[in-house]
């Protein structure tokens, strides 16, 4: 295991402290979630804990369901009581981008119906400001090259995500455009000329939404709050 991957294991471990008995728990997406499910699935069966899991995506449904952690759909449940999931970049007032994973669409609709959001990530996601990480959208296959050239004009230098010559498709069945700004000056202004935007069903910026991040440090995992 990778130094990285042993500071992400630690916050995971951490990040399950948060989780008591009987809650409805949102699943976020990525590596660092991974292990977070991980420990998950070990509490609940060592403490015989009765959870259910919401995932936001199929590859944490199909990992919970493997460890036996009951999953329901986000329609299935009347509230979470917690999310936990990643981030791939968090400035310093704690807003985000996410969707590095592609998953970020789904993970926006669970945080927003959560009753508290954590995020847990190691060191090197934390930033002074946001933008060196590419920005991803969700967007609309149909019409989504004539999308790709109103981004363009606007200056944001999109890329489809692509894999070995094939658009990248989410857990929707849409495509991913990743915005290369390198910085984001003013997130919630952005937010908003996004929003507006036909054929985007969703950007990347996640903001307001939580407030306790768990950081993966060489010297143990730190719970920052604002
Ligand atoms: C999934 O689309 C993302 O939002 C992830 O939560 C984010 O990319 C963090 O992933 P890692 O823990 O793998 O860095």
């Amino acid at each position: 295991m990778t130094n990285q991957d042993a500071l992400k294991q630690l916050v995971g471990q951490e990040a399950v402290k948060f989780i008591k008995d009987g809650m409805i728990v949102g699943l976020g997406t990525g590596s660092t979630v991974k292990f977070m499910v991980d420990a998950l699935g070990k509490k609940v069966a060592d403490q015989h804990l009765s959870i259910v899991g919401v995932p936001t995506s199929k590859r944490t449904k199909e990992q919970a369901n493997h460890l036996d952690i009951p999953t329901k759909d986000l329609d299935e449940v009347d509230h979470i009581d917690l999310t936990i999931d990643g981030a791939d970049q968090i400035d310093k007032n704690f807003q985000g981008i996410k969707g590095g994973g592609g998953a970020h669409l789904w993970e926006k609709i669970v945080a927003i119906n959560s009753t508290k959001n954590i995020w847990i990530v190691d060191q090197s996601k934390l930033a002074d400001q946001l933008g060196s990480f590419p920005l991803p959208l969700e967007v609309i296959p149909y019409g989504s090259h004539q999308l790709f050239q109103r981004l363009v004009a606007r200056g944001f230098n999109p890329v489809f995500r692509m894999i070995n010559n094939q658009y990248v498709t989410t857990d929707s069945n849409n495509y991913i455009i990743d915005l290369h700004l390198h910085q984001i000056k003013d997130p919630q202004n952005l937010a908003l000329t996004l929003d507006q935007m036909t054929g985007i069903v969703e950007h990347g910026l996640f903001l307001n939404i939580v407030n306790t991040v768990i950081v993966g440090q060489e010297n143990g995992p730190k719970v920052l709050q604002v």
